[in-house]
């Protein structure tokens, strides 16, 4: 996959500081009505990174959780549906999937999620610690190449941002179809001391945890006959 780089404004956020992401942020122009809902709803949805989670949302939830890269926000939707009593924070630089999750938020009226349409890396930083109950890092950009390896989103910095942002016991869902994005995801997570596997069997990682629907990525893995599996982590004690 070759990705234009720089400082082309589309690939730099507004609020980059010197962070580079090296994924997409625009992509077909949108329809009118994704549009709309882009100018009408994203101001207020929008997370706030100099406030804490739990007051940006009206319920003042016990669990919050963070999906990072959700994409089109299908599972985002799902999730943050099954559990009205939680909130769900979503980072996603990619304007055109942010205005898709805003369709699913419409569409079911869900109430629960704030949107971070930046850079996760921004905004982990300024959270509390043990503030998540867990976060899910679904299918995210492979980048194979050995030269790249800077470049994967499971970076020791942001896994240490999450150990220190996830409270004890709760959980990090990671998942993949790539090999070698499996391998690094999971070498990632299994060397760093906070975390530990939760699988016993094969069929732990091989099968979708129940409370998940299958994303974007995951359905276009299995058209093209490659196998997603899934990493469930657990946030140490102490
Ligand atoms: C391969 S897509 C998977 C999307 C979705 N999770 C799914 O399963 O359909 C990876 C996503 O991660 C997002 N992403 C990459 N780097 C990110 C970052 N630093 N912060 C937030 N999202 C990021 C990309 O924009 C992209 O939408």
């Amino acid at each position: 996959m070759t990705r234009p780089e720089g400082n082309d404004p589309d690939f730099q956020g507004p609020h980059s500081r010197g962070l580079h992401f090296y994924g997409r942020r625009k992509g077909r122009k949108l329809r009118t009505t994704m549009q709309g809902l882009l100018d009408g709803r994203l101001p207020t949805l929008r997370y706030d990174p100099a406030a804490a989670p739990v007051v940006q949302f009206s319920h003042s939830p016990d669990d919050i959780f963070l999906e990072i890269g959700f994409g089109g926000g299908e599972n985002l939707a799902a999730v943050a549906a099954a559990r009205p009593d939680a909130g769900f924070i979503g980072a996603e630089p990619f304007i055109n999937g942010v205005a898709s999750l805003l369709r699913h938020i419409e569409d079911q009226a869900l109430s629960n999620i704030r949107i971070w349409d930046d850079d996760v890396r921004l905004i982990l930083a300024g959270m509390p610690e043990a503030c998540l109950a867990g976060a899910y890092v679904l299918f995210p950009d492979p980048w194979p190449k050995r030269r790249h390896a800077a470049r994967r989103i499971l970076a020791p910095a942001v896994l240490d941002e999450l150990a220190r942002l996830i409270r004890p016991e709760g959980s990090l869902v990671l998942a993949s179809d790539h090999p070698v994005a499996k391998s690094w995801l999971l070498q990632a997570a299994c060397s760093h001391p906070d975390f530990r596997w939760t699988a016993r069997r094969p069929a732990d990682w091989r099968a979708r945890p129940q409370a998940l629907v299958p994303t974007r990525y995951m359905k276009k893995a299995e058209r093209e006959s490659r196998i997603p599996n899934w990493f469930l982590f657990e946030r140490k004690r102490g």
